[in-house]
């Protein structure tokens, strides 16, 4: 090869380092069909928050529009009082009704901090398992339900359970999600923090899941998730989770640690189950993270499993709790 060439090549690489590096919004931005919608300045987003107004649907700024849906307009939930599911005891129907407007869509605000090859690969896949155990863990009551049932009645159409809270909840289920390597890449606990409490201050909320901690989605996390059980299949189907398997977890930060501490050892994080994610935005209607956190040994973290909890290394590896030591536990 020519040495001009390779000088020309060199020039080339150069130009090109240079547009991508002190350019980054021009080479993100420049569209084409695989690239998501161009991204913002997360900080940017953060001042365009309002201030939270019970009156209205949960709107985040990042959102391209307004979350509706054809079963929520007008004085929706005036067709639900002749509904059979008001009458039902279900986990759904006390959180469909009595709420206020600026509870839906529900839903967790997601930080993705790790992007690479592989990680590329298992994001949608992780994204979408987590979704399929979110719906399995919003219908547990009703297939409980249904399972407690003896076939004869399941025959009678009176007798069996309406599903429709369960749609209702499923329907205005609607994350938001940070998924954005030139803002994400690598960020810390802190990072995400900060910028979670930012969000806090500027939208005043309180007193839903949304608010009371974010999750975060790192390398471990990811690959939790992808290796995690499937969410059991309806009626009869056990468990699909082999022995040894684990569930798959995501790293949870709350944005009001460290000026809310009143227990000692609260870090302000902690791991959640992701098979417990439903039952713990259920929780945070009455009670903040810092209750519910476990408590574990120092130096291991905490892990929310809607029951006394667990405590894992970094790694994942389980330890002993002081709960554990006071019974058996089974992982
Ligand atoms: C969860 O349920 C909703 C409502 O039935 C449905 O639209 C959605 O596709 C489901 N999600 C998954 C991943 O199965």
């Amino acid at each position: 090869m020519d040495l001009y060439i390779l000088y020309y090549l060199f020039l080339l690489s150069l130009f090109g380092y240079f547009v991508a590096y002190h350019y980054p919004n021009m080479t993100s931005n420049v569209p084409d069909s695989t690239s998501s919608p161009p991204t913002r300045d997360p900080a940017e987003i953060n001042k365009l928050v309002t201030e939270l107004d019970d009156t209205s649907f949960y709107h985040h700024p990042s959102w391209s529009e307004r979350w509706s849906h054809p079963d929520f307009v007008g004085v929706y939930w005036k067709n639900w009082l002749n509904s059979r599911w008001m009458e039902q005891r279900r986990r759904t129907k006390k959180f469909l009704y009595p709420s206020v407007r600026s509870n839906f869509p529900w839903g967790y605000i997601t930080y993705r901090t790790v992007y690479n090859a592989e990680s590329d690969e298992l994001w949608p896949i992780a994204m979408d398992k987590l979704a399929r155990v979110m719906n399995n863990s919003i219908d547990s009551d009703l297939h409980a339900k249904l399972e407690s049932m003896e076939p004869e009645d399941l025959k009678d159409p009176q007798a069996v359970p309406d599903a429709d809270a369960e749609r209702l909840v499923k329907i205005t289920h609607k994350d938001v999600v940070f998924s954005d390597k030139d803002f994400w890449d690598g960020a810390s606990i802190e990072q995400v923090r900060q910028h979670f409490s930012e969000y806090l201050r500027a939208s005043k909320g309180r007193g839903t899941g949304r608010f009371e901690g974010c999750l975060v989605i790192d390398e471990r996390s990811l690959k939790s998730i992808t290796d995690s059980p499937d969410p059991q299949p309806l009626l009869g189907g056990g468990s699909s989770k082999q022995p040894g398997q684990r569930w798959g977890f995501v790293g949870m930060i709350d944005g009001r640690y460290p000026e809310n501490r009143y227990e000692p050892c609260y870090t302000g994080y902690m791991r959640v189950e992701i098979k417990s994610l439903w039952s713990l935005y259920l929780e945070f209607q009455s009670k903040d993270m810092q209750e519910l956190c476990p408590s574990v040994p120092a130096g291991l973290i905490p892990v929310y499993d809607s029951g006394t909890g667990k405590a894992q290394d970094e790694e994942g590896n389980f330890h002993l709790t002081a709960a554990d030591r006071r019974g058996v536990r089974l992982f």
